[in-house]
């Protein structure tokens, strides 16, 4: 059994990080959400591994995640000239895919229920396709399926206007190698693309063995600002080992589970966890509550955060108000003169440079 997992694609709704990155890079809990999907891969026995990338990010993707070996993997990249749809996605990828069934990966989702659990039942049922649902509150938002009452899939709707269920197609997917008959099949759809509704529309059709089952646990797509930190929120709950590697003063004050990496420095500081601080990271006269990532290099004085992202080399200093639910992108530079408003809520791009004053 083969993955693939696909990286390319817009990103436009997590502009403007993504202006200049991989949205599938964007860290939660300071690693790229596409790791978290490489190793549940890996965890399920799977190690060959393709990875559609795009043009723009691709050679970034490339350079961040290396040849596999850092997971056990072996990663053979695939270009995806443009964001032609998710079948399409599977199109490009035939030569690599060849005759083999495989699990496709949408690089910008995370779940939490083991991936083993439906290989086996996909191999043991011999499917053509087996696809995951969620119980979601608005369906209109995404792929939906309707079933029956033994699970079959009866059909699939993309983004309907009037859902038939509130289950959502959950971005990972088993397939057999038949869903490339089935793609050859399709037309892109209005918004032009090659949708894998479409081809897995067609494989019911053609009477072919499609089930669903339904996921319990949370299920993450990191598109958007605000499901990024549901998704930071989730892994440092679950995921954080508390260990500190960095440099502590007397009057600083740790709670909770916190991860400090080497090299960073924390003067006259309150950290409440679970807070993550990655390497080489300056925070002086800071408040750091729960639920905050706060990536490598990164300088923060007379600043009082929570429940935030702060990704690699930002800088945030004189910010007295506290700054809740916010993503600051790389490099980005935050200065606040004293005696400015009460409230500030932010999703400041890469390389912006905000000042208050
Ligand atoms: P989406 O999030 O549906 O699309 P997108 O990345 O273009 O984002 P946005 O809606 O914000 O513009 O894509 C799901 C995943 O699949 C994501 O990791 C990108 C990837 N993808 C491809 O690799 N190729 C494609 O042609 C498309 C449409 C998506």
């Amino acid at each position: 059994m083969k993955a693939l997992i696909l990286s390319g694609g817009k990103g436009t709704r997590l502009r403007p990080l993504t202006h200049t990155g991989a949205k599938q890079l964007v860290p939660v809990a300071n690693k790229p959400i596409l790791w978290y999907g490489i190793e549940g891969i890996v965890a399920a026995g799977i190690t060959d591994i393709g990875i559609i990338i795009s043009p723009e990010t691709g050679e970034e993707v490339k350079s961040q995640t290396g040849d596999g070996s850092q997971f056990g993997a072996q990663i053979t990249y695939i270009l995806q000239e443009k964001p032609a749809g998710l079948a399409h996605a599977v199109k490009v990828a035939q030569s690599f895919l060849g005759s083999s069934p495989f699990i496709m990966y949408l690089g910008d989702n995370l779940i939490q229920s083991d991936l083993h659990l439906f290989v086996d039942i996909f191999k043991q049922q011999a499917l053509d396709a087996l696809i995951l649902l969620r119980q979601v509150e608005n369906p209109s938002a995404f792929g939906v399926a309707e079933v029956d009452p033994q699970g079959r899939v009866l059909r699939l709707i993309e983004k309907p206007k009037n859902p038939p269920s509130n289950l959502a197609l959950v971005g990972i997917y088993l397939f057999s190698p038949a869903i490339h008959a089935a793609i050859a099949c399709i037309h892109p759809s209005p918004r032009g693309e090659l949708e894998i509704t479409d081809a897995i529309q067609t494989l019911i059709d053609q009477g072919k063995q499609v089930e669903a089952l339904q996921l319990e646990g949370w299920w993450l797509d990191t598109g958007k600002k605000d499901d990024l930190l549901e998704a930071n929120r989730i892994i440092l709950d679950t995921c954080l080992t508390p260990e500190v590697l960095g440099e502590v003063d007397p009057q600083s004050q740790i709670s909770g589970r916190v991860q400090i990496g080497i090299g960073s420095k924390l003067i006259n500081c309150r950290v409440r966890g679970p807070v993550i601080i990655g390497k080489n990271c300056y925070l002086e006269h800071c408040f750091i509550g729960p639920y905050s990532s706060i990536a490598d290099g990164v300088t923060l004085v007379d600043a009082d955060l929570d429940h935030s992202v702060i990704l690699q080399g930002a800088k945030v200093i004189g910010v007295h108000q506290r700054i809740v639910d916010s993503v600051i992108g790389q490099r980005a530079n935050l200065t606040v003169a004293p005696n400015r408003p009460k409230a500030l809520r932010f999703m400041i791009g890469d390389d912006c440079q905000i000042e208050l004053v």
